[in-house]
């Protein structure tokens, strides 16, 4: 079962759940205790007042005078010692009569001032009882006062050990429902789980729609993303085409434009204007390019459904660049990475270490490395080192601004740092340049989990 995070619905569920059988438990739990121990009580009344007519049909006044009982109570508790159930008869010019369990003190005889069957919580030889008592007159006239009482705590005690069985039984049951409502939400959540493994695989580019079934709640929904998904493809193709016709379309009248300026700069009384003109569409030139630039690689593109496979996607890159950089020397170094799939994809990838391994092999003056250094949870460090000029520390941030270039003695349209910096935006990697003790290291840092489109 996964942990539920923060925020997810199967959080909710879950906090649903418990409370749900908290709260039914609890209220199981109050109404049974509440039940029972009415029960009990009432059960306990009746019995007492049982015991006191039975103790008062046993009761002789003996011809001596003595308060005798024709045999002993049924119940044998009122013959153990202090066992906390006591009877009492008592009358006027009569020794009293007691139970053989009470040992030491006597019963509020008080309660038994009527004929009529009374009772009360009074203060027993062992504590708090439950005391009944009535009274009947004697062969001379006199009061006989009955009385007979069970302590308290007998009540309390069978309450109790009701209570304690009872919860430890909720409690069992309690557990019980939480782990089948627990594996109730987990089966229902799963077309969700399958689903967002689906959008997985749509993300790292191993399938190109959202696939399998799912129950009739979601299946619209999936349907519904797949057509989206469909159309959104084809609009960001059509959008692409477009701006690269765009471009395409403006280059010659741009180049017209650049015809003109530059005829207008050689003349003295217009060469502001032409140099300011000439600017401008220098700039144009440059977006125009990159424009150019992006919607070709884009229209290249083909999904693919590996991933960038390490150090296999860095190999034919190298074999291109000692074709294109003869006189320098190109290194690697996998060894922490041989065989590791990076959930990215392998062409925006390539494209990003041409130009990076382009300009290493254009300004270092005799060798690159390129190294690989990896993570068990498939995070990834590439490093470019070159042993070449680097750049001004303070130039560094604009290195990536379409058509920035520090040396004109290398041919280039600068585009190449700003396409790569889109690229690894779009794939969550973060390019970072900076000067070595030998030239100019570019860094790629992949961390696992972090892409955000492939
Ligand atoms: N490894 C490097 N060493 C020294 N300077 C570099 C290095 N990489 C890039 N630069 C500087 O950054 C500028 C921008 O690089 P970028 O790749 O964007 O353009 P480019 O290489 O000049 O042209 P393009 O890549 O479009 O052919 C370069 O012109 C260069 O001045
Ligand atoms: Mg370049």
């Amino acid at each position: 079962m996964r942990l539920p995070v923060p925020g997810s619905l199967r959080l909710r569920f879950l906090l649903a759940v418990t409370l749900w059988v908290l709260l039914g438990i609890g209220a199981i739990w109050f109404s049974a205790v509440r039940i029972f121990s009415q029960h009990v009580e009432q059960s306990y009344h009746e019995e007492l007042e049982v015991h006191v007519r039975e103790l008062g049909g046993l009761t002789e006044i003996a011809t001596d005078g003595a308060i005798v009982l024709t045999r002993p109570l049924s119940d044998p508790r009122y013959s153990i010692p202090l066992s906390g159930f006591y009877w009492q008869v008592t009358a006027a010019g009569h020794a009293p009569l007691r139970s053989r369990s009470m040992t030491r003190g006597s019963l509020d005889e008080s309660i038994a001032h009527s004929p009529e069957i009374l009772h009360r919580l009074d203060n027993g030889p062992t504590g708090p009882a439950i005391t009944y008592g009535f009274t009947r007159k004697g062969p001379a006239g006199e009061d006989i006062h009955f009385v007979i009482a069970t302590d308290q705590r007998e009540l309390d005690r069978l309450i109790g050990s009701f209570t304690r069985d009872l919860s430890a039984w909720l409690a069992g049951l309690a557990a019980l429902l939480l782990a089948t409502g627990f594996a109730i939400i987990s089966f229902g959540l799963k077309p969700l789980d399958r689903l967002s493994l689906a959008f997985a695989r749509l993300r790292h580019g191993e399938t190109d729609k959202l696939e399998g079934n799912y129950p009739a709640e979601i299946a619209p929904l999936a349907a519904d993303l797949n057509a989206y998904i469909h159309q959104n493809e084809a609009m960001v193709a059509r959008a692409r085409v477009q701006a690269g016709n765009l471009a395409h379309s403006l280059r010659t009248p741009l180049a017209i434009i650049t015809d003109e300026a530059e005829r207008l700069a050689e003349r003295d009384e217009y060469r502001a204007a032409g140099t300011a003109l000439l600017d401008s569409a220098s700039a144009m030139e440059q977006q125009i390019e990159y424009q150019l630039a992006r919607a070709r690689s884009a229209a290249g593109k083909k999904p693919s459904g590996r991933g960038v496979v390490v150090p296999d996607v860095a190999i034919p890159i190298l074999q291109a660049m000692a074709r294109l950089h003869p006189d320098k020397h190109f290194s690697l170094d996998a060894t922490s990475c041989e065989g590791l799939v990076l959930p990215l994809d392998p062409v925006d990838y390539a494209e990003v270490l041409s130009i990076l391994l382009d300009n290493a092999g254009k300004w270092s003056r005799g060798h690159v490395s390129l190294s690989f250094a990896c993570d068990k949870d498939a995070s990834c460090t590439v490093r470019i080192v070159d042993d070449g000029p680097g750049i001004p520390e303070h130039l560094i941030g604009e290195a990536f601004g379409v058509g920035t270039r520090f040396d004109p003695d290398v041919a280039g349209s600068g585009l190449g740092l700003p396409i790569a910096e889109d690229l690894c935006d779009g794939m969550g990697i973060e390019l970072t340049l900076t000067n070595g003790a030998k030239g100019l290291v570019a860094e790629l840092r992949y961390a696992a989990g972090s892409s955000e489109q492939v």
